[in-house]
């Protein structure tokens, strides 16, 4: 997803400046006197990404008090630097070479540097929720940091595990994924001063945009090129994490896919050949039906706002979080 594209969806521009800002904020809230330490965890902040979750913030922090803003963006700030955070932690985790398109922290130092780096910026993200955000908002993310270790733990323990169900997958996903941007909306919304009937229809909406977010990003495993994703198609099939498409695939084959995710793990079979399988047209569809139950789901959560200008904006940004696997 590149920013330019996420921009035609936004046309606000006052997101685009208060984003602005924010940038400069990550920047300032997570400098060091240990100038090694804040080379390292500023690494990522400085490779780019989506800005995903701060955008969300933003959004969800104009159905509040427009006189809040700088809450707001510390609310943005604070739930990015946890992103980037489990990011240093996920490479090191998954052993990963490539993030945001430059070599990834635990290859171009080492893995412990990596663990420490995102360990500085979760301690940032809380410090600077305590100054700015309050209390409720410090509990809100730390119980969301949590969840996202849950989900990750949880995928672990499920690798190369040719029998977990669509509900155990979910579970993954829910936490590792849509626990973060569901917070990012809630704490945009909440710094805001947004009225509480607000705050639980965005954070409903976040809910199920997280959860397109990672099953689109899983289909797209399968489904894209190498070239496109800028990291190598099937790596996720290639570690054992067996996501939707690969379960529905089981599902409706379990001894030809078994095969094949046995072939994989073994180094018997080619990742690349394995692709072919999986790209089948009743596994894509099948997927994308799954995709477009939660893109309803998340439209109804959001119903009561229908009249607000955002509105369109909320709902262009779960079609084109879908859009990007067609
Ligand atoms: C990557 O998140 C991790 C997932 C939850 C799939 P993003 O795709 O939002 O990564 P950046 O922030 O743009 O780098
Ligand atoms: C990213 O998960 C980390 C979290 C969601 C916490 P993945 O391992 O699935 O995503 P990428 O491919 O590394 O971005
Ligand atoms: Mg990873
Ligand atoms: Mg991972």
């Amino acid at each position: 997803m590149e920013s330019s594209e996420i921009k035609k969806i936004i046309p606000q521009e006052d997101i685009w400046t208060n984003l602005e800002t924010l940038e400069a904020r990550l920047l300032e809230v997570t400098s060091s006197d240990n100038k090694y330490l804040e080379e390292i965890s500023q690494y990522l902040i400085k490779a780019g990404g989506k800005r995903f979750r701060p955008l969300i913030a933003l959004l969800a922090g104009k159905f509040g008090d427009i006189e809040k803003t700088s809450n707001v963006i510390d609310a943005g700030v604070a739930v990015e630097l946890i992103h980037i955070g489990s990011l240093y932690h996920d490479d090191v985790i998954d052993n990963a070479s490539i993030r945001r398109g430059v070599q990834s922290s635990n290859k171009k130092w080492s893995s412990t540097l990596s663990i420490l780096a995102g360990d500085y910026l979760l301690a940032r993200s809380s410090e600077l929720a305590a100054e700015k955000l309050g209390l409720e908002s410090v509990k809100l993310l730390a119980s969301t940091y949590a969840e996202l270790v849950e989900g990750q733990t949880n995928e672990i323990e499920l690798s190369y595990n040719l029998n977990h169900t669509i509900d155990d997958y979910m579970k993954v996903i829910e936490g590792k994924t849509a626990s973060l941007i569901r917070t990012s909306a809630k704490l945009g919304a909440i710094a805001a001063g947004a009225n509480e009937e607000v705050v639980e229809s965005l954070s409903n909406w976040g809910w199920n945009c997280g959860i397109i977010f990672q099953i689109s990003d899983d289909l797209l495993d399968i489904s894209s090129t190498s070239e496109v994703l800028g990291k190598p198609a099937g790596n996720d099939l290639l570690e054992g994490t067996y996501t939707l498409p690969v379960l529905i695939a089981l599902n409706k084959d379990k001894e030809k896919f078994s095969d094949i995710l046995k072939g994989i793990q073994e180094g018997n079979i080619k990742v690349d050949d394995a692709l072919d399988e999986f790209k089948d047209s009743h596994i894509i569809n099948e997927t994308k039906d799954v995709i477009n139950h939660y893109y309803n789901k998340s439209v109804e959560s959001i119903y009561n706002l229908k009249n607000h200008e955002l509105f369109k904006v909320l709902e262009n940004i779960n079609s084109y979080l879908i859009n990007r696997t067609n």
